[in-house]
């Protein structure tokens, strides 16, 4: 069996070659190639051709493992490790010329329910703020370097992500989710790329973030560095929309978060 440490190797590795490649073709300028489920909901040549890269090298370096991808779909594999990959999350920021966008990379055993699976390693490498943070099971959560934490208290209130949907038909629901956190926050930030959300509570850089409706490849190497960097994270019932709720926060917001949010 793979070490959760080998697999971060590999996922660091091929962040970094498509984080240049994301990097380089954004310098280029960016075409927007497709809509997916709503017009909003964009997809840019970018986004293909880095996924593509990405599926490319992780064949080469684990041939056997499984693949979900947000481009290109999914393979089976026969090591029970599936590699959950979002080639660039983030996608309207890098169209609009935002630096907040990141390459995601995990890989997780038993199954691709973000409610079940479990998550061995994970990378999101943030070309264009030079940033990567990593983690791996057990190995806790590393910006460079450097090993990040969450924050275990806030005391002048918490700053609290979220990130509202494509979909219009969902934002009032949204937009009253928000209402409800608002008494803990100190200040509200929609960064807009749910990697970078995660990424950013795990180095203490936000208190906590919630959003629903996000897919595996949003939140697979994202919620891996909040919880090795001492947070908690939950996985809720889907709505009427069928959208499952995230919620991740430092220990000492978690529950009241979540109990604003849900009961
Ligand atoms: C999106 C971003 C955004 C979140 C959306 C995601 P994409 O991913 O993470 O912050 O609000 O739910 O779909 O489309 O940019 O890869
Ligand atoms: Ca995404």
């Amino acid at each position: 069996m793979t070490s959760p440490l080998e697999l971060q190797h590999i996922a660091v590795e091929i962040a970094t070659e498509a984080g240049e490649l994301a990097r380089r073709r954004r310098g280029e300028g960016v075409s927007i190639a497709a809509s997916k489920s709503t017009i909003a909901d964009i997809v840019t040549e970018a986004d293909r051709e880095v996924e593509a890269l990405i599926r490319e090298r992780l064949a080469a370096a684990r041939p056997d493992d499984g693949f979900l991808g947000e481009e290109s779909g999914d393979a089976a594999g026969t090591t029970g490790i599936t590699w959950v990959v979002d080639p660039i999350d983030g996608t309207v920021n890098y169209a609009f010329g935002m630096p907040s966008y990141a390459v995601s990379i995990a890989a997780v055993v038993d199954g691709t329910d973000p409610g079940t699976w479990r998550a061995l390693a994970g990378v999101v490498h943030a070309p264009a703020l030079g940033e990567t943070f990593r983690a791996a099971a057990g190995e806790g959560a590393w910006l460079g370097e450097q090993r990040i934490r969450v924050n275990t208290d806030a005391p002048a209130g918490a700053l609290i992500a979220t990130g509202l949907g494509y979909d219009s038909r969902t934002h009032a629901g949204d937009l009253a989710t928000l209402t409800r956190a608002m008494p803990l926050a100190r200040d509200i930030r929609r960064i807009g790329a749910a990697s970078l959300d995660l990424a950013f509570v795990a180095a203490g850089r936000l208190d906590g973030y919630f959003e629903r409706g996000l897919q595996p490849w949003d939140i697979a190497a994202g919620r891996l560095l909040v919880d090795e960097a001492g947070g908690r994270s939950g996985w809720f019932e889907p709505d009427a929309f069928g959208r499952s709720l995230a919620v991740v926060a430092g220990p000492e917001l978690y529950e009241r978060l979540r109990s604003a949010i849900l009961d």
